[in-house]
């Protein structure tokens, strides 16, 4: 994939004109970064802050496969930047938390939103994945809601690095397991998210919209991206949507 940058100083929300240039025929590997965004859009349809010092960016995909496993390229953005984010911060603190939040000692340090648009015969047309990472921002730059629960990676490992170099290391990171997955599939990325994640055999509750749906251990995660939960009763259910709390 050749990675070619589009970079803007302020933009609604790079998902929103990644799409919009996706829907104009931008090739595969554009990639649009903002310094900031006035509207930064976070699953569940929530705001996302995008002040200055974060890393606002969304890629464009157009992978040719079947749109059942379409999830896999947010999976593999979320192995992508742990990994990414572990070589050059020097830890193994980073995890990934189903279905794509990365926590640095159970803080959300960054957050992916994937958008999908299939073509009138069911094939892909393109993919955008939105990532924002809390690269520079200082705590009164969180809402103070999310005080507790959000960090910076700069401020928490005492490191001084930009959002360029985090960027570069992220899509050198991606560029690369993607390539390899377009030829070999989940097999690719399964192994690696299960190696990195924070979510197997957790005990959570299951939520959507804030209202809770389900509790159980998970035991699995499947090709398309779906979390398997077993409640204490021992009944299995499979959940590609929502989000969940560790208990
Ligand atoms: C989440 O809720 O965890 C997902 C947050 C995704 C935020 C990123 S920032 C860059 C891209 N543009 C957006 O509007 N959202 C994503």
């Amino acid at each position: 994939m050749k990675i070619q940058l589009r970079q803007f100083d302020v933009l609604k929300s790079t998902n929103v004109t990644a799409v919009s240039f996706a829907r104009e025929g931008a090739a595969e590997g554009t990639v649009i970064v903002a310094k900031r965004q006035e509207n930064g859009r976070g699953r569940m349809r929530r705001v996302w802050t995008s002040p200055e010092g974060g890393l606002w960016f969304s890629v464009i995909l157009r992978p040719q496969i079947d749109p059942q496993y379409a999830a896999q390229v947010t999976l593999l953005m979320g192995v992508a930047v742990c990994q990414a984010l572990r070589r050059l911060y020097a830890t193994d603190d980073i995890m990934i938390k189903w279905p794509n939040d990365l926590l640095l000692r159970k803080k959300k340090v960054c957050g992916i939103l994937s958008e999908l648009q299939l073509s009138e015969d069911g094939e892909i047309d393109y993919a955008v994945v939105g990532v924002g990472v809390n690269v520079a921002l200082k705590i009164e730059d969180f809402p103070p809601e999310l005080r507790d629960a959000a960090a910076s990676l700069n401020v928490s490992l005492n490191k001084n690095y930009t959002c360029e170099d985090v960027l570069d290391n992220i899509l050198q990171e991606f560029n690369g397991l993607y390539r390899e997955w377009l030829v070999c599939g989940a097999d690719v990325i399964l192994p690696l998210w299960k190696k990195l994640n924070c979510t197997l055999n957790q005990k959570v509750l299951v939520k959507d919209n804030d209202e809770v749906i389900f509790s159980g251990t998970v035991t699995d995660i499947d090709a398309e991206g779906a979390i398997v939960v077993r409640s204490e009763g021992g009944e299995c259910q499979s959940f590609d949507f929502g989000e969940i709390s560790i208990r």
